[in-house]
This record gives C-alpha cells, structure tokens and sequence, in this order.
C-alpha cells in the first residue's frame, strides 16, 4: 500500500518524480465530501503554496505523520499545533537565501533607478528622443541601507550592499555581533534606522512580533526621499498605511515582491501608484534555487512518512 501524500496543488512532475511510486500524491480536492474522505487517509502533507495548516485540519488527520513546506516562511501552519500533536514539520531554510537577496537588490534598484516607469515609457509612442532631464532616480551607491531582520537572507543583502559602497544599519531583536564583524554593519534602534536610512528593506519572518510592525508610526519617521522594500512577508507591512505613506509623499517609493492578501485586490489602492512596484512573489524564484528546495522537501516529506528524523525541521 502506498503512502498516501496530500499536496495543496498539482505538484509538477520533477517533484511528484522525486517523491517516488511508493506514494500515491493527491491533490486537495474541491468538494468537503472527498476532502473529508482523503484526509482520513493523508500520512504526509506537502504545502507547495501558503494553505492555511491549522490544529482542527491537523486533527481530520489522524494518521498525519508529517507536514513538509516547499518554503522557508512557515507562518501559514500551525506549528504549536503541530508540536502539541507530535507532527514533524519540515521547511527549506538555508537554500534561498542568495536568491531571495538578490531579489531584494533587484527590488531597490529597479525602484531607485525608475526601471518600471522607465520601461513602459520606453515601450510606449511617447519615447521619441532621448532626454537627458527625464525619471532621475536616487543614487544607490554611497546611501544608507537599513535592514530590518539580520537573519541568513539580510546578512545576504548586508553583503551584497559593501559592493555598492553602502552604509547598512540593521535592527534585529537584538543585535548580532558576528554579522557586524563579518560585514561591518551597525545596529541601530528601529526609529533610528528608519530615521537614517535611504532604502529600507524588510527580510524578517512572519510572527506575532513582526505582523504590522511597519504601519503609520513608522512609515512617517522615514525621510521622505526613502524606499521601502518588501521581501519578506506582505503582512509585515500594513497595507492601508503604505499607500497613504506613498500618497501623500511621506516616503518616495515602495517595492514589494509580497502583499497581504496575495495577490492584492486588483482595484487595491497601492496597485494605482506609479510609485510603487509590486512582483508576484518571486524572492527565491529561480530554476537553481527551486531545485533545491524541492530536494530540501521532498528529503523532509519522506524521512517523516518513514519515521525517521527530518533533515531540516523546524517544529
Ligand atoms: C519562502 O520560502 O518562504 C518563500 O517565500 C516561498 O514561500
């Protein structure tokens, strides 16, 4: 009898490949009768996008052995459920962090330097001559990074802005010695980064700490020439306080490779800024990366449907 494997979406075949004949992988059905059956049988959950994992679904899962996540984030299970319960939960750290800063970078230039506006100007009939007065950006090189979130992916970011020749501020729940060794970064209050800094950008994880902690408060302490950047979670930022920000030119600009809700509501007011830019959710989006992430799961989905340790868990 094969394991019996749930997924939230149709899982490309590279990775059903790599999960093995010995699992039969369902994908979450659309009506309860047939959820309901399935979920009597699932020994192994395999979150590809950010289903909702709570303990009343662990629970309609009784002979659950593991939840395994094809992410780093994991604020969308449970995980006390998860412990309390004794489910091994499995996630990718350490594998994206180059690529989610990398994004980041593109994220900070692309909004420095006009390169959205830019491109549909230089796509559109309007572009007929060259114009050495139009979409001056600010310069990158030399200015203030502040980094919100000295974790693996903003010691990434740190390294990449010394090649730029920036000053990087960072603020963390507390300070890490290490990174400020390695990398030459300060750290700094968070009133005091967002005071100081040209470019902020957001690299922490969702949790009950950093849910909302950029809103009004903070967005007005920035200067007004700043850029706040966004690859973390959407829900670290409050939304209706980011536009109002941009709006009213409390700060210059914003880009967000995340939002709450993903996607935005299309007529949401952020998406009518010029100003602002906002990706799908790309931050470890590249083939490299995606492959080791699936290595990464799919090790962690099978050590736990077999009992064993999960090479990465993190509940
Ligand atoms: C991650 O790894 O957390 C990415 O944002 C995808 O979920």
């Amino acid at each position: 009898m094969p394991y019996q494997v749930l997924a939230d979406v149709p899982l490309s075949d590279e990775i059903l490949a790599m999960i093995g004949p010995e699992c039969a992988v369902h994908v979450w059905p659309a009506g309860e009768a047939d959820l309901a059956s399935l979920l009597g049988l699932v020994e192994g959950l395999f979150t590809y996008g950010h289903p909702r994992i709570d303990g009343a679904l662990m629970d309609r899962m009784p002979r659950l052995k593991v939840i395994s996540n094809f992410g780093v984030g994991v604020d969308h299970i449970e995980l006390a459920a998860a412990r309390e319960r004794g489910i091994p939960v499995g996630n990718t750290p350490n594998v994206l962090d180059g690529a989610t800063a990398d994004m980041t970078f593109a994220l900070l230039l692309a909004a420095a330097r006009n390169l959205v506006i830019g491109d549909r100007f230089a796509h559109s009939p309007a572009f007929t001559h060259y114009d050495p007065s139009i979409l001056l950006g600010r310069e990158v090189h030399s200015a203030t990074l502040g980094i919100i979130g000295m974790g693996n992916i903003g010691r990434q970011v740190a390294r990449r802005a010394r090649g730029f020749d920036m000053t990087v501020l960072y603020h963390n729940r507390k300070p890490n010695p290490a990174a400020e060794a390695e990398l030459g970064v300060t750290y700094a209050t968070l009133p005091e980064l967002l005071r100081r800094a040209d470019f902020v950008t957001l690299n922490v994880p969702l949790t009950a700490e950093t849910r909302g902690m950029i809103g009004f408060n903070q967005l007005v302490q920035m200067k007004p020439s700043a850029i706040l950047i966004n690859a973390a979670r959407g829900a670290v930022v409050d939304h209706t306080a980011l536009a109002t920000a941009v709006e009213q030119g409390w700060i210059a600009g914003a880009a967000l490779d995340v939002t709450e809700p993903e996607p935005l509501p299309r007529d949401h007011p952020l998406l009518k800024l010029e100003n602002v830019i906002v990706a799908p959710h790309l931050g470890s989006a590249t083939r490299q990366t995606r492959e080791r992430m699936a290595r990464m799961s799919v090790d962690n989905l099978r050590a736990g449907l077999l009992g064993q340790p999960l090479p990465s868990r993190i509940a």
